[in-house]
C-alpha cells in the first residue's frame, strides 16, 4: 500500500538531512518518470515521495505451527518461550572512574541518542524547494569562470544557462534569480538600459520561459550593472545618490522585467519609497500577478566583494552607506521591513545570511510575510576556500550553513550552493 504525498513537478523531498537516512516508510522512488506536458520539458524527471503504510505480510508468513490460543495456553501454564538475552553493559575503557551517577531529573542527550530519535526531533528541514539560484548571464557563448567564486561562471545566456537550468530543475530547484554582466558600452549614469527591452535580462526571461513555463524567475532590481558609476542609483555630481530619480528608473525596469515574464522582481537598491512605487507602477501595467521581494534589510557589506568581482561592477568612487544599512544597526531593520511591508512587499529579504541570523529571526518575529535570506557571495566564497584548502569538510559545512539560515527563520534562501546542494539532499 502506498500513498504519494508529494507529487508536485520537479519538487523532490528532502530525505535526506542530517541524520535521516533510510528510514522505514520512507522512500524516494526516482525510478518513476512521466511527461510533464511540453515537450520540452518531458524528458525531465518527476520524482515522488512514497510512504509505505507498514509491510503487507501476505504470502509472507512462515508455516503455522501452533495456534494463538495454543501459544496463550503455553504461556499460560508457565511454558515462556525464551527471548534472546539483553545485551551485557557495554565496559568502560581502563582507567574510568568508578561514581555514583549524577542525580538529574533531565537528562537532554536521552533525546540525541540514536539517528532515529535525533530524526524524529529534528526541528528543522531543508529541500531544494527553499533554494532560489542566483546565476551570472552575459552576452557571450562560452561560459567564463568567476575568479573569486569557484565553480561559478558567468553563463551564455543562451546555452551555458539554459543547461544549468536544466540541472537545477532535475534536482528539485525551481527557482532562480538572473545577474547580468553587462557591456561597459551600455552603460551610463541613468542606467537606462536597464529598461531596454531588448536587454540582456528580458530576452533572457523570454528564453527560459519559453523553454520552461513553469520556472520561477526572480529578477534584481537595482542600476548598479547598467551604471557607469558602479552605484546602484543616479549619482549627482557632489556624489549624492539621488532617490526618488533612480526609483523612477526602477520602476521602468521592474515593469520592463515584468513584461517578459519575470514572476518577481527584486528590489536590491535600498531607495526609499521603491517597493510601493514599483507596485504601483506593476498594477498600472496590469502586472498585478508579479510578486515583490524587497531587499528590504540589505547592508553595507564586505561580503559582496566576489560578486562585485563576477559583474565587474564595483563603484567607481565611494561606497553604498548612504543607501545600504550599517551593519552595525538592528532595529533598523524594522523600520525598514515596516515601510516594505506597508508599501506592498510580498517577501523580506535580509542580506547577507549568515552574519546577520538575529535579522532573519527578527523579521520572522516580527513579520508574517515570507523571509528570504540571501547567502552572499563572500560567504559563498569563504566556505568554498575552506574546502580547497582542506581546512573544512565544504559539504558538510554548505549544508550546514542553509540549515542554519532555515532554522534562523528563512522559507527560502538565495544561494550560489543551490545545486550543489540540492543533488547532495537528493543523495547525489
Ligand atoms: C546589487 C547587488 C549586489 C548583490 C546582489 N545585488 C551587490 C551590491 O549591492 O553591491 C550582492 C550579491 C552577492 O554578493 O552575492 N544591487
Amino acid at each position: 500500500m502506498a500513498s504519494t504525498i508529494v507529487n508536485a513537478p520537479y519538487t523532490v523531498p528532502s530525505v535526506k538531512g542530517f541524520d535521516t537516512q533510510n528510514y522505514v516508510g520512507l522512500r524516494l522512488i526516482s525510478s518513476l518518470r512521466f511527461n510533464s506536458g511540453r515537450t520540452s520539458i518531458s524528458e525531465r524527471s518527476q520524482r515522488l515521495l512514497v510512504v509505505r503504510a507498514s509491510e503487507r505480510h501476505d504470502g509472507h508468513l512462515k508455516k503455522i505451527e501452533m495456534s494463538i490460543e495454543e501459544c496463550e495456553a503455553a504461556v499460560v501454564a508457565g511454558n515462556v518461550p525464551e527471548a534472546p538475552p539483553v545485551p551485557p553493559k557495554p565496559a568502560a575503557p581502563v582507567g574510568t572512574p568508578v561514581i555514583q551517577p549524577l542525580q538529574l531529573s533531565r537528562r537532554p542527550r536521552r533525546n540525541r541518542q540514536s539517528p532515529a530519535l535525533r530524526a524524529s526531533f529534528q526541528e528543522t528541514s531543508i529541500s531544494p524547494a527553499n533554494f532560489v539560484y542566483p546565476l551570472f548571464i552575459h552576452e557571450g557563448q562560452e561560459d567564463t569562470p568567476i575568479g573569486a567564486m569557484p565553480g561559478c561562471y558567468r553563463l551564455g545566456w543562451r546555452h551555458g544557462l539554459v543547461e544549468e537550468v536544466a540541472k537545477a530543475r532535475d534536482v528539485g530547484v525551481n527557482s532562480i534569480v538572473l545577474f547580468p554582466k553587462v557591456p561597459d558600452a551600455l552603460k551610463s549614469p541613468s542606467g537606462d538600459e536597464a529598461y531596454n527591452d531588448n536587454g540582456l535580462v528580458p530576452r533572457t526571461i523570454q528564453l527560459l520561459k519559453d523553454k520552461y513555463p513553469d520556472l520561477v524567475i526572480y529578477t534584481d532590481v537595482a542600476l548598479d550593472p547598467y551604471s557607469s558609476d558602479g552605484h546602484d542609483g543616479i549619482v549627482r555630481e557632489d556624489g549624492v545618490i539621488m532617490n526618488d530619480e533612480t526609483v523612477h528608473q526602477l520602476c521602468k525596469q521592474a515593469v520592463s522585467q515584468a513584461r517578459a515574464g519575470a514572476d518577481v522582481v527584486s528590489p536590491s537598491d535600498m531607495m526609499d519609497g521603491r517597493v510601493g512605487a514599483i507596485r504601483a507602477a506593476l498594477d498600472a501595467d496590469g502586472f498585478h500577478h508579479v510578486s515583490i521581494m524587497s531587499y528590504s534589510a540589505k547592508y553595507a557589506s564586505s561580503f559582496y566583494g566576489p560578486f562585485r568581482e563576477a559583474l565587474d561592477s564595483n563603484p567607481r568612487f565611494g561606497d553604498k552607506k548612504t543607501y545600504q544599512m550599517n551593519p552595525a544597526n538592528y532595529r533598523e531593520a524594522l523600520v525598514e521591513a515596516h515601510e516594505d511591508e506597508a508599501e506592498g512587499a510580498d517577501i523580506l529579504l535580509v542580506k547577507p545570511g549568515l552574519p546577520y541570523l538575529d535579522i532573519i529571526r527578527l523579521l520572522r518575529d516580527r513579520s508574517a510575510l515570507p523571509i528570504a535570506a540571501y547567502q552572499v557571495s563572500g560567504e559563498y566564497s569563504m566556505i568554498k576556500a575552506g574546502g580547497v584548502l582542506k581546512m573544512i569538510d565544504e559539504e558538510r559545512v554548505m549544508m550546514e550553513s542553509l540549515m542554519c539560515l532555515r532554522r534562523a527563520g528563512a522559507d527560502i534562501i538565495l544561494t550560489y550552493f543551490a545545486l550543489q546542494a540540492a543533488r547532495c539532499l537528493c543523495g547525489g
